[in-house]
Formats: structure tokens, C-alpha cells, sequence
């Protein structure tokens, strides 16, 4: 079933024409799942999501506001638009950082259609002026616009249509409270487990069109971070593999080389996340060390350390979280064969 609905098109440049720019490359819209019925994992989302979809077509009303919050590559998006498409309504995406002044949130805004989904990706990036304006939007249906400057200024309040806002965020502990209290359904979406992953690839392989042997799905899985984003990137390298060096099918031996040929290590972890551990054992004895001092250490941007490597560090226990900054911890240490030094006060 297709969205007839669902158009990554648009022309105000508040709305990404291409939503999925800041996925890293390789991500590929085709893979997604677009129904909930194909989409797997995260199974007590999917059930609750299943009711309120159900109830909210029996009531021919919209959702209440949805918060989706979880490290990237888990779904966040794709489940919005799976709400959308079940929905049958429109979809339209944009992106905390697009909307930079009052008037790009409040063409889109003017714009919704009755029941219209209307997705905000890394809605903590929000900036403070255009989160005032979503409160009323959120909670009464109402764009209170200002018109005019100084002392003569007037609002005006438009009334809008009732729609279902879904926010997405990767950091759920930034969101100021009460735009987090204006969402009625708030959903952290975890880590996959491997064998979830492995049947995301063999999916994955099917439509594109390649066999895999199911212990290399398996192992494969093992090494995706246990996120399904890092788990297509990968098929597709591998896919690459076993087509030009392999006999067309994806077996053990084409994850193992592709993945060895790309520096992923048999946990999944590359060489930027091997450099951060190894510039905190190296650097700063194991830690504890601030983000700051880290990233510019490392020289990789604060937002992407905490975004992109730190939370699947974490997940796997070779980072913890003090409040004095990040500790790597012995297994960590271990697995790279680097030691760590004794603490002081020992
Ligand atoms: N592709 C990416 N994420 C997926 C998921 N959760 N289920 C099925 N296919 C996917």
C-alpha cells in the first residue's frame, strides 16, 4: 500500500525535499517498512501505535500528539510515517534546525490539512520562539501570529484544523517540559535485538534482490549496533562483496571481508568510535574527561560524539556517565588491548 499522500516534495525550504539528507549516506528509502504490519521489533510500540490508529480511524479524529524519542536509525521516522500512511492522511516532514524563524513553521502550520501528520525530526533543536508558537498549535489548534512592531503590534489567532504533531528526538532530556507535556503518547524506542536485526536483513535482502545465508544474516546483525539504519548500510556493502568478489549470494566469508575491508570490528564499532575510547584511555587515563575535551581532542563535533557513537557505547557498557565527565570502562579497554591505568586514589 502506498501513501498517495506521502510526498517528500515541497517548496517551502523549512520542509526538507529530501528528509533523509542527514541519514547518513547509503540509507535507503526503499528498505523502509510503510505499513506496521511489516515493520519488526519494537513490538510494544507497534501494539499500542496498532490501538490508538484503530480508535482514532473509528473516531474519524486525529492521534493526540505522538513524541518518538530513541538514539538515531532506530525508526523514529519511519514509524511517523507508517501512523500517516495507516492513517490515511497526509505526511508532511520537517526538522527542528529547518525552521529558523517564526514564519517557516507558521506557513507550514497554515497550510495543514484536516488529520494531516505533521513530522518535526530533532524537535529538541527547536529554537525557543518557534516552541512558544507550537504550544497553542498543540494544545488548542490555534497560530497566534503577531503583526506589526513595538507598541502598536497586535495578535492575530488563527484557528487550524486539528492534526497530529509526531516530534522526534534523540535527546529526550533536553526537551523543556512543556513541550513535552503537550504530547499525549510518548514512545522510547530501544535497541534492536540480533535476531530482530537478522530478519531486518534478510528482509532487506530480499528487496534488493540478493540471497543471504542465514548465518550471515546472523552474524551480520551482530556487528549493525543493533540498529537497523547501520544494518542496511552494511547489507549493501556486503551486497557489493558478494557481487563482485563473491558468487552473487551473501555468505559468511563476504561479511567477514567486507566488514574487515570497511575497519568494523566484531562488534560492530568502527574506527571514529575506537578513536574516541582510545583518546580517553590514551589521553586522559580512562576518564573521567568532559564532552568538550573530548570532541576537541578528537576533533569530531560534540552533537555527532553525543548523537551518533556515545549511546551505543554506553548500550554495550564501554562507556559510563559520571558527573564529572565520561569513564571508559575496563571492557572497553580490553577489547581494543590497550590498558587502562589504576586509579589514583587506589
Ligand atoms: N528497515 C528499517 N527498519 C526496519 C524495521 N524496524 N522493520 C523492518 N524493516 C526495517
Amino acid at each position: 500500500m502506498n501513501n498517495p499522500h506521502y510526498s517528500e516534495e515541497t517548496e517551502s525550504s523549512a520542509e526538507s525535499s529530501t528528509p533523509l539528507e542527514s541519514q547518513p549516506i547509503g540509507f535507503d528509502a526503499a528498505l523502509r517498512p510503510k505499513q506496521l504490519d511489516e515493520y519488526i521489533g519494537q513490538n510494544l510500540i507497534k501494539n499500542n501505535l496498532a490501538l490508538t490508529i484503530a480508535a482514532a480511524k473509528q473516531r474519524q479524529e486525529p492521534t493526540e500528539h505522538i513524541l518518538f524519542s530513541g538514539p538515531p536509525g532506530l525508526g523514529k521516522t519511519t514509524l511517523a510515517g507508517i501512523v500517516a500512511l495507516e492513517l490515511g492522511v497526509p505526511f508532511r516532514i520537517t526538522s527542528g534546525p529547518a525552521l529558523e524563524r517564526s514564519g517557516d513553521l507558521a506557513s507550514i502550520i497554515a497550510s495543514l490539512q484536516p488529520g494531516e501528520v505533521l513530522f518535526i525530526d530533532e524537535i529538541h533543536r527547536l529554537n525557543r520562539t518557534i516552541e512558544e508558537l507550537l504550544y497553542p498549535v498543540m494544545e488548542d489548534y490555534a497560530l497566534d501570529l503577531v503583526l506589526g512592531k513595538g507598541p502598536g503590534a497586535r495578535t492575530m489567532r488563527i484557528t487550524l484544523p486539528r492534526f497530529t504533531l509526531i516530534g522526534a528526538t534523540t535527546q529526550p532530556g533536553s526537551l523543556s517540559s512543556p513541550l513535552r507535556d503537550r504530547f499525549g503518547l510518548h514512545y522510547h524506542l530501544e535497541y534492536y535485538a540480533e535476531p530482530e536485526l537478522a530478519e531486518i536483513i534478510a528482509r532487506s535482502a530480499r528487496l534488493l534482490d540478493i540471497k543471504v545465508d542465514p548465518s550471515a544474516a546472523t552474524l551480520l546483525a551482530s556487528r549493525s549496533r543493533r540498529t537497523p539504519r547501520v544494518a542496511n548500510r552494511l547489507i549493501k556493502r556486503v551486497r557489493d562483496h558478494a557481487t563482485v568478489k563473491g558468487d552473487g549470494t551473501i555468505h559468511r566469508e563476504d561479511v567477514e571481508s567486507a566488514l574487515s575491508d570497511l575497519g568494523i570490528d566484531r562488534l560492530g564499532l568502527d574506527s571514529v568510535d575506537r578513536r574516541i575510547l582510545k583518546t580517553i584511555i590514551d589521553q586522559y587515563q580512562g576518564g573521567p574527561v568532559g564532552i568538550e575535551t573530548i570532541a576537541a581532542a578528537t576533533s569530531i563535533e560534540r552533537s555527532t560524539i553525543e548523537d551518533m557513537y556515545e549511546p551505543f557505547l554506553l548500550q554495550i557498557g564501554f562507556l559510563n556517565r559520571t558527573p564529572r565527565g565520561r569513564k571508559v570502562t575496563p571492557a572497553a579497554a580490553d577489547h581494543l588491548g590497550l590498558t587502562l591505568a589504576l586509579p589514583l586514589d587506589l
